[in-house]
């Protein structure tokens, strides 16, 4: 009876996802919490978080969201400036809960306005990084406003990611939510030094979603949704088995309002449903038996961290997503399928 079909998973991980700060932080956290044991939180505030004390202060201030016996870890990651120096770095290896840097092109996506203009004024930094073994993480676009936004990702992987490889084969490196063919062929083709993390949305749509029935902003993230090919190709390496593509939702909660604008904000909220989707997915793929590798194993294997010890169950129970959180006086989020019902759900957790 497809009802009672439950399925038990090593806890999983969220390897990418985007927290906020204040009152929208508060809402969004209990919700990577209640399905994750550990999550990669991306450093992209405003100022961004670009030292080790910065990101203590941030991770308390995560915690604080929890009740106190919570169990979740978060995972930090620090954000690469022009002027991030190797000291920065050898301090970064040193600090608990620090696992990598964020490389965000300058001007490529929220909050990046003081990324890196040109990655190659920080080799010294990135050697630095390989040395201790930090992982670097991408936002794999050019942010140039003349390449075709549906090219900067295969753009920045050939001009600046293979040749990074090339140069520092060491260097741990990331592909944050890679979205293409390009991206994937990229990842296969490299050793075991090169991974990339796959969100539950660029597997379910492609860019048709953007424009059905109208212009639809929720479904505006960044790398932009891309054509049915590329979303077939991430399918194909999420299903495969293969140890270098893990789960990162990259959930980037904003208000209704900041996405409903002139100039609205890029990012999809799915840290409500994250293992409940991803696990509709893989059904979809008759590649349930792969889950767990890619949603609780292949990230801590890649970060050279423990596999979570505790187990989550998911059922095939469906519920119906919430067409909004309300939060604060007068703020919602719009989350991923908003409204629409979700065939699985989570039964239980024993960490
Ligand atoms: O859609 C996105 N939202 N892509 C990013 O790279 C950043 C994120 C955010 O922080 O809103
Ligand atoms: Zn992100």
């Amino acid at each position: 009876m497809s009802e009672n079909l439950t399925l038990t998973i090593a806890q999983p991980d969220d390897w990418h996802v985007h927290f906020r700060q204040g009152a929208i932080m508060a809402q969004v956290v209990p919700h990577t919490a209640a399905r994750f044991a550990r999550a990669m939180v991306m450093p992209n505030l405003s100022p961004p978080i670009v030292t080790v004390a910065q990101a203590r202060n941030y991770r308390a201030e995560i915690m604080a969201t929890l009740p106190a016996d919570a169990k979740f870890n978060p995972l930090m990651s620090l954000y690469l400036t022009d002027h991030t120096t190797r000291q920065q770095v050898t301090e970064a290896a040193a600090a608990q809960h620090i696992v990598g840097y964020k490389l965000y092109p300058a001007a490529s996506t929220t909050n990046s306005a003081r990324g890196v203009t040109r990655v190659s004024n920080i080799m010294p930094v990135l050697e630095g990084m390989a040395e201790h073994r930090l992982v670097l993480q991408v936002h794999a676009e050019v942010s140039d406003p003349e390449v075709d936004i549906f090219d900067r990702e295969a753009v920045f992987i050939e001009q600046i990611l293979a040749p990074l490889h090339r140069e520092i084969p060491d260097l741990k490196i990331i592909v944050e939510h890679v979205t293409t063919a390009q991206g994937v062929q990229f990842v296969q083709q490299t050793g075991d030094q090169v991974a990339a993390t796959i969100t539950a949305h660029h597997l379910m749509f492609n860019r048709n979603e953007m424009f059905r029935g109208g212009l639809r902003p929720h479904a505006y993230c960044l790398p932009v949704l891309k054509r049915e090919s590329h979303r077939l190709a991430l399918r194909k390496a999420a299903a495969s088995g293969s140890r270098a593509f893990f789960a990162g939702t990259d959930s980037a909660p904003h208000t209704r309002q900041s996405k409903q604008r002139d100039y609205g904000c890029a990012g999809i909220y799915s840290a409500h449903a994250a293992m409940e989707l991803y696990v509709e997915v893989f059904e979809s793929m008759q590649a349930l038996e792969k889950l767990e590798g890619f949603a609780s194993h292949h990230g801590a294997d890649f970060y050279g961290l423990a596999r979570n010890a505790g187990k989550l169950t998911l059922q095939k129970k469906p519920w119906r997503a919430p067409p909004s959180y309300r939060f604060g006086r007068q703020h919602e989020i719009i989350p991923l399928c908003a409204g629409q019902p979700i065939a699985w759900s989570i039964a239980g957790r024993d960490c």
